[in-house]
């Protein structure tokens, strides 16, 4: 369905879209440099954010909800996992989700509060939480290792966030079979090193490529091209499947006598901080032999 659209003439293009393409035309080429600038204008363009882009067939949320339903099949599944929308903007996404996908636990993070108002006041979001994405040393521990279904549309983009916000994608997301979407532009993947990261990520294990949707990008723009913003460039929507912590669990009944010795031994530092200090040197020098069996044994993961 979402293809079958109108097609709007740009000669009769409204004033806003037309303003806006003014104002973006300047990130053409760059990856971060208005960062300082972008909650400003994402602020200021808050109000008629959703008009401008719905005019021109903006469609990223649609996909995303589509392909997520096609991942998560499971209505109940749908219900009770806890999403995270990154860069949420004034809640499309998020929308499409609880309204069409039966997504009822959805959180929204982004940098600019007043396009978070407009999400907020749908009421499809559990919570919208402000927060400079593109920064993993800063990413909240509470968001960390949470999310079954992680969004992210429409940030991926010029002038926005650069490969960094997939680390964040991958820190929010829990365990096994966590879904992670995005969009991006299919030059973006190659000319911001976005797909080199994800590469990087698919060969290391993090994760793997769950499916790959080739759509245009502003479906109402016919072959008309509005400063940078074109129909005929390919937008490209990944879904991958978290990887990372897809671990063997280990029976306690079955851990071996290393592993339960260490347990016996570490146990008087429970609930306290600092109390073994003086003994620590001693402990690890001790246990320097066995260490690694032990941890890696219990599934230890830090350095990964
Ligand atoms: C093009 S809008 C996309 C909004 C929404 N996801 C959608 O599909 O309509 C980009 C959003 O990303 C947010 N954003 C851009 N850079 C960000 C950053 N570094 N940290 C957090 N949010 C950011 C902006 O405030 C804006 O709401």
């Amino acid at each position: 369905m979402a293809q079958t659209v109108e097609i709007i003439d740009v000669t009769k293009v409204n004033e806003t879209v037309k303003a806006a393409v003014e104002r973006t035309t300047q990130w053409s080429g760059k990856v971060q440099p208005y960062a300082k600038d972008i909650v400003e204008h994402y602020n200021e363009e808050a109000e008629s954010y959703e008009e401008m882009y719905l005019t021109m067939g903006y469609h990223d949320h649609e996909k995303v909800n589509e392909i997520a339903c096609e991942l998560i099949p499971d209505q109940a599944t749908r219900e009770v996992i806890e999403v995270l929308d990154m860069g949420c903007g004034t809640g499309l996404g998020g929308d499409q989700l609880f309204k069409v996908g039966g997504f009822k636990n959805i959180f929204g993070v982004d940098a600019s509060v007043e396009m978070m108002a407009k999400a907020k006041a749908k009421e499809s979001y559990k919570q919208t939480i402000e927060l400079w994405l593109g920064k993993p040393e800063t990413f909240p521990k509470y968001l960390r290792n949470r999310f079954q279904l992680v969004v992210c549309c429409g940030v991926l983009v010029e002038g926005h966030c650069d490969k960094k916000l997939f680390d964040e994608m991958i820190m929010a997301a829990k365990g096994r079979g966590t879904i992670i979407i995005f969009s991006t532009r299919d030059h973006y993947l190659r000319d911001y090193g976005y797909q080199k990261r994800m590469d990087e990520l698919e060969a290391n294990g993090t994760w793997k490529l769950a499916k790959s949707l080739l759509t245009h990008k502003y479906d109402k723009l016919g072959d008309q091209n509005l400063g940078r913003f074109k129909k005929t460039e390919i937008i490209t929507i990944k879904s991958r499947g978290k990887m990372a912590q897809t671990v063997e669990i280990i029976d306690v009944t079955k851990v071996n006598e290393i592993v339960k010795a260490a347990v016996e031994r570490t146990s008087q530092w429970s609930g306290k901080v600092e109390p073994y200090a003086k003994d620590i040197v001693e402990h690890y020098n001790a246990e320097a032999e066995s260490y690694e069996e032990m941890y890696l044994t219990i599934g230890y993961h830090d350095h990964e």
